[in-house]
Parts: structure tokens; sequence; C-alpha cells
């Protein structure tokens, strides 16, 4: 998309910014939405005035707020910021920083780039315009020698974005794994914990407010998928763009999934996982077995867990809130700070890391390991035609457990489930198998199968 500007684009240089380094007037933020993350912004940057001045060297005063509604009376923020046009708030020269909490793609794209071409610097918790367009965005500011920062995209109030893109930018990431969407995780919690449905744990998801009522993008793993775009592009150094993202969501998570995980010692959980793979970067999300020791397997309710992998750093935890609007705003208005404070100094922070071109690796060459489960009769010599599949495809059987079949089956011959846990192996050698147990005649149906992680 190309944002004309109304006027030649007002490229902070480094002769601007040395003139702002001069100034000691207030720093002025538009703040483009004021839903459940912008009113806590708006009100803690009217409430924190002086903390916050303390902490840049100068007054942050909120200039303007955009919103659809702006004559809607809204209790103890001053009804004269408030403003209808979104576009005319992000080009205004007197601000110096965009505070975008509108969400989605449009208009917030343009009204981000209208503020980069105009001089402002950025702060966004929008993960699913940073996951389609975030590289166009980075490169807009470096041009204008502005920053956008985005703590609140993702995973909320938990700082994983700083510490990806500055504390850790020495060291090398092997692998970022978490639990980055809080409204699945409530959902199989409540599954695991009080063994309901999927359809009774999202309709409580729904009441409490976690969910929307249309919850696709949080149940079909959209929302985990634009963060771990986000979270793959920053531990690599790379592009990946939320559309890269292997997704699966858990709409076909069932009690019996939970209990036959709990047999096993684990715990299902929506996973986005971004590794280093010898043909690229692998970015997926999906649900997955979790041994019950893992750290987040214990992650609980709404809450989100990353877990770093660092060549020297080991292993990292980062856990906590990870939406909500108190806890967004706690982590938009690090940025604000960190955001005014580079304005007030006359600098720009940290560039975005990205310096390769390393390939997104399609899902086939991921190598991880499998659960399955499948129907058969409990027959001499079946157990043999299935290890027989498995060999052929080079997937190694690491346990097999066998159990009456009950329900659906049963009075047709199929006497037996055989669940089998597989060895690390190529996610292509294990999906030759699958197709191959499929079609065969001693299984019955579709084989079910989960990724297990964290062993
Ligand atoms: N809907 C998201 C979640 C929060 O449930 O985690 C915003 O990304």
């Amino acid at each position: 998309m190309t944002v004309t500007s109304p006027r030649t684009p007002a490229v902070a240089s480094a002769d601007q910014l040395s003139t702002a380094a001069e100034h000691t007037g207030p720093l002025r933020v538009g703040l483009l939405g004021c839903g459940v993350v912008g009113s806590q912004v708006a009100r803690m940057i009217l409430s924190r005035s002086d903390d916050v001045r303390a902490r840049v060297g100068r007054p942050v005063e909120l200039a303007g707020i955009a919103v659809a509604h702006p004559d809607r009376p809204r209790a103890r923020l001053p009804q004269d910021l408030f403003t209808a046009d979104a576009h005319a708030l992000a080009a205004r020269d007197d601000i110096d920083i965009v505070v975008e909490v509108i969400g989605g793609i449009d208009p917030a794209y343009e009204l981000i780039m209208t503020a980069i071409e105009h001089g402002s610097s950025v702060v966004t918790a929008n993960k699913a315009l940073l996951a389609a367009h975030g590289h166009e965005i980075y490169a807009a500011a470096d041009a204008h020698g502005v920053d956008v920062y985005y703590e609140a995209a993702v995973a909320g109030a938990i700082p994983i974005v700083r510490p990806l893109r500055e504390s850790l930018v020495g060291d090398e990431i092997r692998r970022v794994m978490g639990i980055v969407n809080g409204t699945t995780n409530y959902i199989l919690d409540k599954m695991t914990t009080e063994g309901v449905s999927f359809d009774r744990a999202l309709s409580e998801a729904q009441r409490l407010g976690y969910a929307e009522s249309d919850p696709t993008a949080d149940v079909e793993g959209y929302d985990a998928a634009a963060k771990a775009a986000i979270l793959a592009s920053l531990a690599f150094h790379t592009r990946v763009r939320g559309t890269q993202v292997h997704r699966e969501g858990i709409t076909g998570i069932t009690p019996e999934d939970i209990q036959a995980a709990q047999g096993m010692g684990c715990v299902i959980k929506l996973l986005a996982i971004c590794e280093m793979e010898p043909e690229g970067v692998s970015v997926r999300v999906h649900p997955a077995l979790v041994p019950q020791e893992h750290p987040l397997a214990g992650i609980r309710g709404a809450n989100n867990a990353i877990f770093v992998e660092a060549r020297e750093a080991g292993h990292l935890m980062f856990m906590g809130p990870g939406a909500g609007g108190s806890p967004t705003a706690s982590a938009v208005m690090g940025d604000l700070v960190t955001v005014a404070r580079n304005r007030a100094r006359g600098v720009a922070g940290p560039p975005q890391a990205i310096f390769g071109d390393v390939p997104v690796a399609s899902m086939g060459t991921v190598h991880t390991r499998f659960q399955l489960s499948i129907q058969v009769s409990d027959r001499p010599g079946i157990l043999s035609q299935v290890a027989s599949i498995f060999a052929k495809h080079g997937v190694s059987l690491q346990t097999v457990q066998q159990s009456a079949l009950e329900g659906a089956g049963k009075e047709d011959g199929w006497s037996a489930t055989l669940r089998m846990v597989v060895h690390e192996t190529r996610e292509s050698d294990f999906e030759a198998c699958l197709a191959e147990l499929a079609g065969s005649p001693i299984v019955n149906g579709e084989p079910r199968f989960i990724r297990v992680e964290g062993m």
C-alpha cells in the first residue's frame, strides 16, 4: 500500500533530532484508539505524569485521542482531547509520538505510515499488522529516523520483544516456544481441570470476556500465528510473515484427548514454536502434549509464557498476563517512556536487527515427536503389520499401548485402540506413515495424532 502524505514527509534527520534534544518543552502524544487498552494508556499518561516526566526528563503530554465516537462521554478523560479524525491526528506536526491501539490492518497501517512520514515515533500493540506489514513499517521508520516499538504486540504485559531485540541480541537463540494466546490456554486448562468439552469451556471463556463472540482468531490459532511470526523475526533476524506460519487450532481437541494426555503424564497446550532447522526457520502453532514437569505445563488460566533457549544464556522463562487493559497498557507505557527518552535525547533506539534472509522452512522439514492412536482388530499379526508400516517410513516407535476399544467401531470388530509415541522424526516421514496407516485395511478410520514437545 502506498501512503500519500499531504505534505513533504518530515524526515526526522540527525539535525532535526539534535534540535529536538535541545528542547525542554513537553513531548506530545497522539493516541489512536481508546478501547480496553487505549483508555488505560490514556489514564496512565494523565495519572502518572510526574513519574513519566522524571523518567523521560521532559513532560509527556496527551495531545489528542482519535476514536470513532468523540462525543461519547468518557469518565476522567478530558472531552476536548477527542477527535474523529485519526488521519489528521497522525499527521499533526506538533505530535512526537503516535500510540496505535486500534488493532487490525486497515486503517492502522495507513495511520502508522502517515505518522512515520510526518516524523513521529510509533508505539503499537498491533500484532496482526506487524505480522503482515512489519517489515515495511520498520523500513519506513529507519528511513525517517524514528522509532517503532511494539512490546504489547506479543504476550501483553510480558517483556519478550525487548529481551529478544536487545538483551539477547549478543547471544544465539536456538528455540522460542510459548503459550502466547490466553483464551486458548484458559479453554485447555478448563478442559484439563474440569473435564468439560471444548464448547463448554469456550462458552465460559466468552462469559468471562476472554473470548470474542466470534472466537475464530483465538481458537483457530491466527492470533498466536501472528505473534509467532513476530517472535521468529526477532529471534532469528529475518522476515517471517503471519501467513508463513504453520497453524492449527484447538477446536478438534476432545475430553478423551485430554484424558489420554493425562495418562501419559502430559497436558495439552497450544504452542507457538520458532526454531532453526537446517532448511531455515520453522515457525508453527499447534496443540501439543507437554510433560507435566515442563515449565510451560504449569501455566494456568489465561496466562501466557514464553520459554527461550539461547546458546549462551541457556533456558529462560517469561511468564505473566498476556492480555487485558491494564497489563497491555503497562507494556505500551514502557515503550512510550523509552521512545520519549530517545526523542528527548535526540536519538532513535536500536534498529530492527534484520540482517539475514533466512528462508522459512516448510512444515515437512520440522523434526518433532508424535503421539498417535488408531483403531485396529485385536488379532494375531496386527501389531507386526502396523510396526512394519512405521519401519518402512523410518519412523521409530518409542512406546506402544493397547486398550480395549470403547464406543463406535466396537460392534464392527474394531476391538482395540493402539496408542503409540514415536521418537523424534521428520514431519514429512511421519505424514507418509500416517497416510499409509489411514489407507490400510487393518486400520479403522483416520488415525488421530498430536505432536509431543518439551520431552
Ligand atoms: N485474544 C488474545 C488472547 C489477546 O487471548 O491471548 C490479544 O492478543
